[in-house]
């Protein structure tokens, strides 16, 4: 079985969705950490009630980000990760994690990339009017939200629809694509 480790740095539902996915049968996975970046993250309390074992750094206490990374780094390896899930994680990944784990580091983006990288994508897709926008799960790269994509998800922005609107149908889109993406992963390490 798949052991994952998930990295996000806000409210987690991404993260909540891999649970809950992997509670119904959907996922033959296993979430064996989260690594979060901030101790305020309401993520690391819905780890904490899931039982998941947690590692919350401070970045700013580490001299760069090859100290604190290959403290994960070493937290992954201690737990045998397979791949590291980013979730909602606003920090971008360096050398020290991705050359061990290469091709086994993906991210979600909620945007059609290569459309609206970056930070705030539903409000960039918003305020640019745009009628199609969606979900991209990707592997990563050195660059911001870069990297191959695995698979899209696309939606329509209604003229009446808020940007909260717009929030809600892209969550919902990405907590039931999310989980299916590690699946699929999972069958391709099956058949390895
Ligand atoms: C998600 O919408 C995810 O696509 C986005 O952050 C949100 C995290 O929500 N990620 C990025 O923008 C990465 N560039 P969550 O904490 O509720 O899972």
């Amino acid at each position: 079985m798949m052991k994952l480790a998930v990295f996000a740095s806000g409210t987690g539902s991404n993260f909540d969705a891999i649970v809950q996915a992997i509670e119904a049968g959907d996922l033959d996975a296993e979430v064996s950490l989260l690594v979060c970046d901030r101790i305020e993250a309401p993520v690391v309390e819905k780890a904490q009630r899931a039982d998941i074992d947690t590692v919350v750094f401070n970045a700013k206490v580490y001299e760069n980000k090859a100290a604190y990374e290959q403290a994960l780094l070493k937290d992954c390896q201690e737990r045998e990760i397979d791949y590291i899930i980013l979730a909602g994680y606003m920090r971008l990944i360096g050398p020290t994690l991705l050359k061990p784990y290469e091709n086994r580091i993906i991210n979600i983006h909620p945007s059609l990339l290569p459309a609206f990288a970056g930070k705030d994508a539903i409000g960039q897709a918003f305020d640019k009017q745009v009628k199609i926008t969606g979900v991209t799960v990707h592997f990563v790269d050195d660059g911001m939200d870069t990297g191959p994509i695995i698979d899209q998800e696309a939606m329509r922005i209604e003229d009446s629809d808020t940007k909260e609107d717009v929030q809600k149908k892209i969550q919902a889109i990405e907590h039931q694509l999310y989980p299916r993406v590690i699946q699929s992963l999972q069958v391709k390490e099956d058949a390895k």
